[in-house]
């Protein structure tokens, strides 16, 4: 596995790769979530890059860029395990050059849900996975559905830019609890832990409601709200139902499929979840 800490090393590599290259972006402090995406990756294609880089621009003021959890030796040694080719490390200052000012922003997609909550946020993410795909120009990328605006964000971009990338969408993958892994879920005390079951719990209650009939969106929004009220740590954020593809709120019963996601902060650490309700 190579390690190529600037671009013109992972061009040097890129250029030698054979097959279909898949892209998985990752931040690092990789779990099994992340690592399923390595395996859809492989699965496909014949060379499979990794990126960690923890974004600068897409972390707001006040939010965990520089507490951020960080584990490269641990991370390559999964990376590895997993059959990656290629692992690219780039740093700051070769990501955003001396003057940058470049940026993505979708009318749209960027500033609802996690867009609203928090500003900026989608920009910097949208623009920093076109700099990545830039670099590697991957034929496959894949990402988590755990993350559904980023997804739906990241769709959008290549469709909308004709961008000649494959953009994969890969299943959320779960403790035994039903909780969503995530590298953020070392920040829970183990009460907050036992607790943050209560959102995937949430959003199958009102799959269940759904699979009876209930179709209309605020019946929905409050199944999962109720579930989630039980638990004395837990701040909602959000619950939302909204069109899967426009991500706008609905307010007229489900004919489409729908995307029920979620934001609960546990002190400061804020939680998300989905599940996608097919009519
Ligand atoms: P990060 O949070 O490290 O996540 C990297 C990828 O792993 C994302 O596509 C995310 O959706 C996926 N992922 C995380 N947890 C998952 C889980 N439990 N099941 C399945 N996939 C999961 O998302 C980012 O980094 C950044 O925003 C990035 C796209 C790298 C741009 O900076």
């Amino acid at each position: 596995m190579l390690v190529a800490r600037s671009v013109a090393e992972l061009r040097a590599a890129r250029h030698e790769a054979s097959g279909l290259v898949g892209l998985v972006p990752t931040m690092g402090y990789l779990h099994r979530g992340h690592i399923s995406l390595v395996d859809a990756a492989r699965a496909e294609c014949g060379t499979v890059v990794a990126s960690i880089f923890v974004n600068p621009t897409q972390f707001g003021p006040g939010e965990d860029f520089s507490r951020y959890p960080r584990n490269e030796e641990h991370d390559l040694e999964l990376l590895e395990a997993a059959g990656v080719d290629v692992v690219l490390i780039p740093t700051v200052a070769e990501m955003y050059p001396e003057g940058d000012t470049a940026r993505i922003h979708m009318d749209g997609l960027t500033d609802v849900l996690e867009g609203a909550r928090r500003p900026g946020h989608f920009i910097g993410v949208a623009t920093v996975v076109a700099k990545l795909f830039n670099i590697v120009q991957p034929d496959f990328a894949y990402f988590g559905r755990k993350d559904a605006q980023q997804l739906a964000v990241i769709q959008g971009m290549a469709r909308d830019l004709l961008m000649p990338i494959t953009v994969v969408g890969c299943p959320i993958v779960r403790e035994p609890d039903g909780l969503a892994c995530s590298s953020r879920n070392i920040y829970l005390s183990p009460e907050q832990r036992q607790q943050a079951a209560s959102l995937s719990a949430g959003l199958r209650q009102a799959e269940a409601a759904f699979q009876d009939g209930v179709r209309d969106p605020e019946a929905l929004r409050n199944s999962v709200r109720r579930r989630i009220e039980q638990e004395s740590l837990a701040a909602i954020d959000y619950v939302s139902l909204s069109d899967a593809s426009t991500l706008r709120e609905l307010a007229d019963p489900v004919e489409q499929p729908a995307l029920l996601s979620l934001a609960v902060a546990f002190g400061p650490t804020h939680l998300l979840d989905n599940i996608t309700l097919v009519p």
